[in-house]
């Protein structure tokens, strides 16, 4: 088995954890995340050990072996800590490798992870999250994540949690697939943190923070 094999396999099995034989891989904290999931992949990174570094070059390819071709990670300027893949390939049996390179006085010191695009899809949180109150129902509505660019295909499902003003427990229902939801329970006039998660219809990755709490659009009294 090649050494460059038992790297791929290490890659594959630890992200963007290093080991003995490749000291560079833990000289910077590289992160990426699909927000926007399928349109590109944002990554971004701290460099740790390189804090005098003047510029960073990162570039990606898809799949673990030398010989695929590296492509660049587009950064806005070469001393940005960040990145896009554009183009997303959907469903790859291969994973991406990202390789930042930081390039300091002293040298360059590089730094890999490896990661699946469906596996790091985080969406942003709901967003223009508003109560409507109508007799004893509060009615909650809200909008996907505008970063999230094809919800009519890529569809979301949602979580939504909510807590009566003085109550110490959030309360939680979903996940369901519309972008409103009528909370019976609600005692006059109570008031109520309601807060909406988004995540992949599918599973996939991870569900959005928690979106901002709820506003009261307009008081309806009988
Ligand atoms: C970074 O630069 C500062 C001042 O220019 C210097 O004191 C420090 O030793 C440098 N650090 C490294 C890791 O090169
Ligand atoms: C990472 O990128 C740097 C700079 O382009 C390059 O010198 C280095 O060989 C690359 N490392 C790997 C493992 O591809």
């Amino acid at each position: 088995m090649s050494q460059r094999f038992l790297l791929s396999l290490a890659l594959w099995a630890s992200c963007s954890h290093g080991n003995a034989g490749t000291a560079a891989l833990s000289q910077s904290r590289v992160r990426c995340r699909a927000s926007r999931y399928p349109v590109a992949v944002d990554c971004s990174w701290t460099p740790l050990r390189a804090p005098n570094a003047t510029s960073f070059i990162a570039t990606y390819r898809l799949g673990v072996a030398a010989q695929q071709q590296s492509l660049p990670c587009l950064q806005p300027t070469p001393q940005a800590t960040q990145c896009t893949i554009p183009d997303v390939h959907l469903f790859s049996t291969v994973p991406y490798v990202l390789n930042v390179t930081a390039v300091h006085p002293g040298g360059a010191s590089s730094s890999l992870l490896a990661f699946v695009a469906e596996r790091i899809i985080k969406p942003d949180p709901p967003e223009r999250v508003r109560l409507r109150a109508a007799g004893q129902q509060l009615q909650v509505l809200w909008h996907p994540p505008a970063s999230w660019p094809f919800p009519d295909i890529f569809s979301l499902k949602y979580r939504v949690r909510y807590r009566r003003h003085g109550a110490s427990h959030f309360r939680q229902v979903g996940p369901i697939e519309a972008t409103t939801f009528t909370l019976r329970t609600t005692k006059p006039h109570a008031k109520y943190c309601v807060q909406v998660s988004a995540q992949d219809l599918t599973d996939y990755g991870k569900p959005s923070d928690w979106s901002l709490p709820g506003q009261a659009e307009a008081l309806k009294r009988d």
